[in-house]
């Protein structure tokens, strides 16, 4: 009998998303927790259950903090969005997170496909054309985002409040509150200018929308729906879906010059996009009805998913809307928010060179910490413990247990089970394994991944105290007693992979390589089998599942933690505004300095100097050596080959015991690294810098 759940009777196709992260930074630990890693999950269900699914996700690479993180860095917006693009692509696949599609906004077909959609909802004069007064820097001759302006914070006194935030005292502010605003771009003081925008009027959706979201699901999760009722009942206004900058999606109309779509219009349509860039069959997914959306996402992203991006697609009509949206709080990291700009966060990338090969580990941890209906903590120790008190003493121990008595009373091969002699214990760990899977589908299917989890770990407890309670090691030379207790052990073993699989990839494989099996076993539909492994089939040596984790590594995350935020801070706080100028000088005096233009051939470490680097210059008519204190900036491998500006007749000055002769030219960056001041390539070695 096949008994048809509900997942599987209506939808004949499901289309899953992870909202997409922002190409301005690596990924941490609290995305993965929040976002991808119950998407994953749930696809990696839908899969085993030979369900028709997509699941998309790309980077979002649009929007203020890009612009802001490329003017601190010094480089352009296209550098930033490259470079992180391909360290967050690197990190999600490489922690398992399946992807059918993971995308960029700043594709083509994006561009194209944003565009298409306001020029739909133009067309039906469905937005609002306003003009309104903005902050403006007429030195640089650009509106300012709310970010880009700063001030001093009316609550507390902060002289680097952001237009939008004091970050001290985290009050959200709106620029015209602040102190002596400044252009964060030029420093000068911003004016106020009219500009134009196309403004959505959400308050036209709202009787509609309290009708979908607070009639019609009430089944959402309490803290998505408690929000969006919240959002409601305080009354929609209209909220502009343009911007003025020159980064992004440009308005396609004519006379827009400058202006931008906003960037949480173009965003959610990268689904869209990114389905595009897939498949041709998209828009069976994204139009058809018995297709099954759903938005996986954390709590700072609900509004844009479940009212602005609904009321978007509402205007445009033709496209399905979202079944559930089941939105997560956050992950705090050792009981303490976390920060990009502090650095208190768990990378991702850095985790996987710590921890390489560990993806499950993690991925068990976050599962079991997932901030599902609360906030939730990760610490180091509760990961060292889950791991080893969980992972490896029951998981890990179970199996291994498992297949060492089947090699040893067994013959490396599956024995028969002889049910003449099957009893009420064997009985009970079948029925456990059944009700496993109805329990685990039912977690799964209502978003409830850790209950999930958690099924599949006290499953193989059962099997551990099953296999206590009877000692085949004991048993002598009663084969049939042996026989039926491993052969049970393996089927449970079986099993335990097909119900792990959604959670921890990685393990199921590797229990697939020592079962001998193809990936099909895993299939949802052999979960609860005790067929799964034939008798007489020869089974690999047992492999490590999971290692232990030992309390030296714990320490150094935590001291990793701290000091990593510690730098932030205080490359933070030395970032002083740039220094009065000195007093005027004479030409003469001027022209008494010698700058020249040369090459780092060589750098080294100063011995017991943890700021000073030893650096061999070629200055085309001689070699020098030159003591440079840079060395918390930059290690010597990076750079060397670099050209770079020396003062070359300054007094020689002995450091640490070597002759220095010469000073590099430097500066600080918004964040404090010091860059090189170079000829910018071609000038030659020795030409004089005028
Ligand atoms: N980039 C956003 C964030 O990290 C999420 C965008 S989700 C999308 O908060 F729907 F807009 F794509
Ligand atoms: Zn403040």
């Amino acid at each position: 009998i096949i008994i048809l759940r509900p997942i599987m009777k209506k939808y004949k196709r499901h289309l899953v998303t992870a909202a997409l992260p922002y190409a301005n930074g690596p990924v941490h630990i609290g995305h993965l927790a929040g976002n991808f890693l119950p998407a994953d999950i749930y696809v990696r269900y839908l899969r085993a259950n030979n369900e028709d699914v997509k699941f998309i996700c790309g980077t979002d690479e649009h929007g203020v903090p890009i612009t802001i993180r490329a003017m601190k860095e010094g480089v352009t917006p296209q550098e930033i969005v490259d470079k992180y693009f391909t360290i967050i692509n690197d990190s999600l696949h490489q922690m398992g997170i399946s992807f059918d599609i993971f995308s960029r906004t700043s594709n083509q077909i994006h561009h194209d496909t944003s565009q298409a959609f306001f020029l739909n909802l133009y067309e039906k004069g469905l937005f609002e054309e306003r003009e309104s007064a903005q902050f403006f820097d007429e030195e640089k001759q650009i509106f300012l985002a709310d970010r880009y302006i700063t001030g001093t914070c009316p609550k507390c006194g902060n002289e680097n409040a952001y237009g939008d935030q004091c970050e001290k005292c985290g009050s959200s502010l709106s620029p015209e509150e602040l102190i002596n605003p400044k252009s964060a771009l030029s420093q000068s003081v911003p004016i106020k200018k009219n500009t134009i925008h196309w403004y959505l009027p959400l308050q036209h959706y709202e009787e509609w929308l309290k009708q979908w979201i607070i009639e019609d699901h009430k089944e959402w999760k309490n803290n998505v729906y408690g929000q969006c009722k919240s959002w409601l009942d305080s009354g929609l206004h209209a909220r502009a879906m343009t911007r003025d900058s020159h980064w992004g999606v440009a308005v396609p109309l004519p006379n827009a010059e400058g202006k931008v779509l906003y960037v949480w219009f173009d965003a959610p349509i990268g689904y869209i996009s990114a389905t595009k860039e897939l498949t041709p069959q998209w828009s069976d997914y994204w139009c058809k009805e018995d297709t099954k959306l759903v938005h996986f996402l954390g709590k700072d992203n609900i509004v844009f998913h479940c009212i602005i991006f609904p009321a978007m697609l509402k205007a445009h009509g033709g496209f399905v809307l979202p079944n559930n949206v089941p939105a997560n709080e956050f992950l705090n990291i050792e009981g303490e928010k976390v920060s990009t700009s502090r650095n208190w966060a768990v990378w991702v990338d850095e985790y996987l060179k710590d921890f390489p090969e560990m993806q499950d580990s993690m991925r068990y941890t976050l599962c079991a910490n997932m901030p599902e209906t609360k906030d939730n903590d990760f610490t180091w120790k509760d990961f060292q413990d889950r791991n080893n008190n969980e992972l490896v003493a029951i998981l890990g121990n179970f199996v291994n247990r498992a297949f060492v008595l089947m090699h040893k009373l067994c013959n490396g091969k599956v024995p028969a089970f002889h049910l003449d002699q099957k009893d009420e214990k064997d009985d009970a760990l079948f029925e456990k394994i059944v009700q496993t899977k109805k329990d685990i589908e039912t977690s799964i299917e209502n978003y409830r991944f850790r209950e999930g989890l958690f099924s599949v770990i006290d499953l193989a407890r059962k099997g551990n105290i099953y296999l206590q309670d009877k000692e085949p090691w004991k048993k002598g030379d009663d084969q049939i007693a042996i026989d039926n207790c491993i052969h049970m052990c393996l089927q449970l073993t079986a099993n335990l992979a097909i119900f792990m699989n959604p959670f921890l990839p990685f393990t199921a494989q590797k229990l697939c390589k020592m079962m001998k099996v193809v990936d099909r076993m895993l299939a949802w539909e052999h979960g609860g089998s005790l067929k799964l492994l034939q008798k007489g089939y020869p089974l690999n040596p047992p492999a490590l599942l999971f290692r232990k984790i030992e309390d030296e590594e714990i320490a150094l995350q935590k001291e990793k933690l701290s000091k990593g935020s510690q730098q932030a801070t205080s490359s933070q706080s030395q970032v002083t505004p740039t220094a009065s100028l000195k007093e005027t000088i004479s030409f003469e005096d001027f022209d008494k300095i010698d700058i020249r233009v040369a090459t780092i051939t060589a750098a080294e470490k100063v011995a017991k100097a943890d700021k000073l680097l030893k650096l061999t210059l070629d200055l085309g008519f001689e070699t020098r050596t030159v003591v440079s204190g840079i060395a918390l900036h930059y290690s010597p491998e990076e750079i060397v080959g670099k050209q770079v500006s020396v003062i070359a007749n300054l007094a020689p000055r002995k450091m640490k015991g070597i002759e220095s002769n010469g000073m590099i030219l430097m500066a600080e960056n918004a964040t404090g690294k010091l860059i090189f001041i170079n000829a910018d390539g071609g000038a030659m070695n020795g030409s004089q810098v005028k």
